[in-house]
This record gives C-alpha cells, structure tokens and sequence, in this order.
C-alpha cells in the first residue's frame, strides 16, 4: 500500500463500504479504513463519529502507522477558514507553508524519550508533485497559500486574525500542525487540500459557512482518480540537517 489519505471536518466516513482495522503504535492507536477496491487506506483525523479534538488528534500514531504500512505519499483533507476576501467559502487551496500557533501537542517523533534529537528541513513541507497531480485532476488552476495551524478548539479573536493575515497566513486551521510536520520526519511525502468553510472572523461581516457536499465529493474524486492512476511509487524522502 503506497498511498493514504487523512481526511479532517465533513470527510469523516466518505467511504460506503471500508474494511476497519485498529493498528497499535508506541504513540497510541490508528483506526484506519480500507476502501473497498482502492489502492489508498483512509484515517480519519477527528474520528468517524468526530469526537476527537484537534489538540488529541492521535497524530503521531496516524503518521507512524502509514509509514508502517509501506505509505510514501499521503493526501490531507482540511477544512479550513480563510483570511482572504478573495478566497470565499467553498475555495479549493493548496498548502505551500504553514505558520505554527499550536501550544500543547506533541509536534516530533524526535523528543528525545521516543527517538534522539534529530532537526528535519521544512523548507519545502508540502509536495509539489502531489499538489500538481491534484490540480491536473480537480480540472481548475487552485491557488497555493500559508496554513495558520492554531490550537483550537476555539475559533479565534478578530485581533489573533488580523494578526495572522498581517504576517502572511492564508488559511486557519486547527490540524495541519503536527500533521504536516511528522509526515516529513518520517519521509513521507505529503500535501494538503484545504476546503474553505468560512471566512475567519471579522474577515467578512457576511456570516457564510459552506455546506457544500459538492465540492468536498469534488474533491474526493480528483484524490482517487491521482492515486488510482498508474503511479511509479516513490521513495520517501528524508531531509536531515
Ligand atoms: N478557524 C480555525 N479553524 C477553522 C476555521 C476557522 O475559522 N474554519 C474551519 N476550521
């Protein structure tokens, strides 16, 4: 099994027919799904039942198990609130970097309990490749922008926002630290699309949040047609300093 995904808010269960197995690792438990007839196992961040918050998403199992797996290259879903006017509800984005504003969640393999200190590159955290292949098969150019990862679970103050924005941020969540993070520690190659659900406080006095099942099955379609098409499996790719 070369490829996962790990789908966050309203991608809990997308699958009608998914084999479940539990997988134990030194950091807790994974549920993952097999889809029935994929080449791709499926985890689901919050739970199927979305009952795990974002600072107890079991985020270093998830990694660790995928890689156990044999997975190399790994598609995140997030939904995400948007600090642009011009990215409304329902925009499609890409990650190409992140700002980090999480405080109480692991966020390294290499705590130094677990496994020795080591320092990983985040030059480039998000995959290119995979970015484009997504583009290719979602059929409209998308627009790349900077995660704001915040601890949640509250949504934030209008100043915490235009802070965010003033500094470069394009997109809020709650999710995509550690996961981007941990998926590059063990080599993994990995992007996130990111579902804009709403504008961020204060960023619109219009108050839209997306209910859009569309996009989302959009999505999900432009995912498995890249990883149901023939792919030569890569080599994970560590970046040690
Ligand atoms: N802020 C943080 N996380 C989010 C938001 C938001 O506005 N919308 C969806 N996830």
């Amino acid at each position: 099994m070369y490829y996962g995904i790990i789908g966050g808010t309203g991608f809990e269960a997308p699958f009608s027919s998914a084999e479940e197995k539990i997988m134990e690792t030194p950091y807790g438990e994974t549920k993952l799904l097999f889809p029935e007839g994929k080449p791709y196992v499926f985890v689901s961040r919050h739970g199927t039942d979305h009952t795990i918050p974002p600072h107890q998403v079991p985020y270093r199992a998830n990694i660790w198990t995928l890689r156990e797996l044999g997975v190399t290259e790994v598609y995140g879903i997030s939904a995400v609130g948007s600090l642009k006017k011009e990215y409304g509800p329902d925009t499609v984005l890409l990650c190409d970097d992140f700002l980090d504003f999480t405080k109480s969640r692991p966020t390294t393999f290499y705590d130094g309990d677990h496994e020795p200190a080591k320092h990983i590159a985040m030059d480039a955290p998000y995959d290119a490749t995979l970015n484009r292949d997504f583009e290719a098969a979602f059929g409209e150019p998308l627009p790349r922008g900077v995660y704001v990862s915040t601890e949640g679970p509250r949504f934030e103050s209008r100043a915490e926002i235009k802070f965010y924005a003033s500094i470069g941020g394009d997109v809020v969540g709650m999710t995509n630290v550690p996961e981007v993070v941990l998926a590059r520690e063990l080599g993994l190659h990995y992007a996130n699309i990111c579902h804009v659900v709403n504008y961020c406080t204060g960023v619109s006095e219009e108050m839209v949040i997306s209910k859009s099942e569309g996009v989302r099955a959009r999505i999900l379609k432009a995912i498995d047609q890249v990883l149901s098409s023939e792919r030569s499996p890569r080599k994970p790719r560590i970046d040690l300093l």
